[in-house]
């Protein structure tokens, strides 16, 4: 009976009475309650003040579209720890079925994933990790990959020799901190040299702002490598305010097809990685959860660049290591 797609309103009086009726222990159903089951997701965003998320939750919600018996409730921390912490909170005293989480940060986001958890509620944990192995299921794109694949390509392309400028991505999240170990990687034993270093925590305006910083204190950038495609613009901005985007070479990550493709295409970037946002795959690691299924504790993500010359192809895959 609950296997319509019901309203936000129908879904609050849904949660109470899932509160009451169902057993924490239990979180997969089976048998014939699968049948009228309705399961409520609480999805715990960190922000949605980039593209990238807003791609992420819209690709949950498309692929929970398709499953009438999955009802997702969305909730946005808007870039603070506590907020996030408090929305977890939030879910597990509701009694959601199953939570996904794409946390902020690694070490203040952990006390209530591992929470949630340990009271017997699945979690998945989306893109950026927490720390320890209190959670159900992983899943994002390896970014030491990604950063080592970007420096390959970036020493390739600069023919071993050049001053770059490293944007990083918030340095307390793990992407950030796996993009830059990748990165150094990658390089390592060409002539390139990291001239200038900043941590613009994901966001285009401290970017821009940094890139400044570095235009100011020199004459000679070849390169810039940034931790996203938002950084990546970001820099690009400061540069062609300053007259010298032209003898720069910017490359990013993320590789949206309405962002990080479209600089591409435009010429404002040379390489944008793509990190898929693993919307999808959440929702179905999700039912499969909740239908009592075994899933693994890690899926990786496959990730692509794309540059001018085979982005009308659709990129280049990463290769497997
Ligand atoms: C969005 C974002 C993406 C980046 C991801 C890393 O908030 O900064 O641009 O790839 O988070 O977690």
């Amino acid at each position: 009976m609950y296997k319509v797609r019901v309203s936000k309103i129908a879904v609050s009086v849904f949660l109470l009475s899932v509160i009451f009726s169902c057993s924490r222990e239990q979180p997969g159903r089976t048998g014939e309650d699968a049948e009228q089951a309705k399961w409520v997701i609480g999805m715990s965003q960190c922000n949605l003040g980039e593209p990238w998320r807003v791609q992420m939750n819209a690709d949950i919600e498309k692929a929970a579209g398709q499953y009438p018996e999955l009802e997702v409730v969305f909730k946005d921390a808007q870039n603070d720890n506590l907020r996030q912490r408090s929305h977890v909170e939030e879910f597990v005293s509701s009694g959601v079925d199953l939570l996904i989480i794409s946390p902020k940060e690694a070490a203040p986001l952990t006390p209530p994933v591992r929470e949630a958890y340990r009271r017997g509620i699945p979690v998945i944990v989306l893109d950026r990790r927490v720390l320890g192995e209190d959670y159900t299921c992983f899943i994002g794109a390896d970014n030491r990959k990604i950063g080592r694949a970007a420096g390959g390509w970036i020493a390739q392309r600069l023919g071993g020799r050049g001053r770059v400028v490293e944007l990083k991505g918030l340095m307390t999240s793990t992407p950030g901190q796996d993009r830059n170990s990748g990165f150094r990687e990658g390089i390592k034993g060409s002539g390139l040299e990291v001239i200038f270093e900043a941590d613009m925590k994901w966001l285009e305006p401290n970017s821009r702002q940094e890139m400044e910083s570095a235009l100011a204190r020199f004459d000679r950038i070849d390169l810039v490598y940034a931790h996203n495609d938002p950084g990546a613009h970001g820099a690009w901005l400061a540069a062609k305010a300053a007259a010298r985007e032209e003898g720069i070479v910017f490359v990013g990550i993320d590789g949206l097809p309405h962002e990080g493709q479209v600089y591409v295409r435009q010429g404002i970037l040379e390489a944008s990685f793509e990190y898929p946002t693993g919307g999808r795959e959440a929702v179905e690691t999700a039912l499969a959860v909740l239908n009592g299924h075994q899933v693994p504790k890690e899926i990786t993500l496959a990730s692509r660049v794309f540059t001018r010359e085979n982005i009308d192809d659709g990129g280049e895959w990463l290769e497997q290591e």
